[in-house]
């Protein structure tokens, strides 16, 4: 009788993985890997019975942390503070064992194969992501921990590099300057626009032509805005207008900042 076969069992050098923890990470992260064609998610481990259920269909879960599998790759994707913590669950197995932190350094891992699985991007339940060039930053102790995981990496992505710990952390600081505060700021032209009945949408290709500018000019020359000009009356009717003494505070000081870095050119 002809049996169905997951094709993934015919692949040859498929790696096995292991996915701990089942957030916004881990979520993409499996949707990624269970497209490739040479890797198999054995297992999500994940201490919220609710959560692994997203995952069933496709991977054995479980939510105990003493019954992990056997696999090539554990991947940490649990919130910073517990990275050690959770890695020591995995420390004894043969596998490589990658936290997926941008700010951790490698040394959080508890394992002899210690390793980071970084991807440079923003992700949130619910809103897909085209992994395949998504940087992953990638790192590891040894050069055979180094040569699976960057064959992981690649299956999902074709931009792919080696950044170690010291890289990453600026990295990262990098990322949140250009990702966190930027969003944070786009809540505050939300939070205006809705104090006055005008649509968050009126903002939206304001925003997209900011982020497709520089792609194509550098940031310091893209520069635009009263700050830049240094157009004094706009600023003060600005900060008139405003009664949040957080983004009144935030006004001052970005636009401090803009000025300052083009005074030569005022
Ligand atoms: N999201 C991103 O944009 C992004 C991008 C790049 C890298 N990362 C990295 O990915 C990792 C996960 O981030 P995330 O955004 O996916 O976070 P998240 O959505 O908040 O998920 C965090 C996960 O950690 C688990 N967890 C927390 N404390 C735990 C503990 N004591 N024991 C076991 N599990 C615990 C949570 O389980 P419960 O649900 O039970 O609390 C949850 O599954 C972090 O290291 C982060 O730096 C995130």
């Amino acid at each position: 009788m002809l049996q169905s076969i997951n094709p993934k069992f015919v692949v040859l050098g498929m790696l096995k993985v292991v996915i701990l923890g089942t957030g916004n990470l881990s979520k993409h992260l499996h949707d990624a890997f269970t497209k490739a064609k040479s890797v198999d998610v054995v297992q999500v481990v994940g201490r919220n019975q609710d959560a692994l259920q997203q995952f069933s269909e496709e991977s054995a879960v479980t939510d105990n942390f003493n019954d992990i599998a056997e696999a090539d790759v554990y991947i940490i994707a649990v919130k910073d503070d517990v990275i050690g913590e959770v890695s020591r669950f995995v420390a004894s197995k043969k596998g490589v064992v990658a936290h997926t932190s941008g700010a951790m350094a490698m040394n959080h891992v508890q394992s002899n194969r210690k390793a980071v699985f970084y991807p440079l991007q923003t992700f949130t339940k619910g809103k897909t992501v085209d992994f395949t060039s998504i940087p992953i930053c990638i790192e590891a102790t040894d050069a055979e921990s180094f040569k699976t995981l960057e064959k992981l990496a690649k299956s999902i992505s074709g931009n792919v590099h080696h950044i170690d710990s010291e890289q990453r952390k600026k990295l990262h600081l990098a990322a949140v300057f250009v990702n966190n505060f930027t969003n944070y700021l786009y809540g505050v032209g939300e939070e205006i626009c809705s104090t006055e009945g005008l649509s968050f949408d009126l903002l939206k290709p304001l925003i997209k032509e900011t982020a497709e500018k520089i792609m194509a000019i550098p940031p310091k020359k893209a520069q635009t805005g009263p700050a830049r000009r240094n157009d004094r009356q706009t600023m003060q009717s600005h900060l008139e207008l405003l009664n949040n003494e957080e983004h009144i505070t935030l006004y001052k000081i970005l636009s401090r900042a803009i000025k300052q870095a083009h005074e030569e050119e005022l």
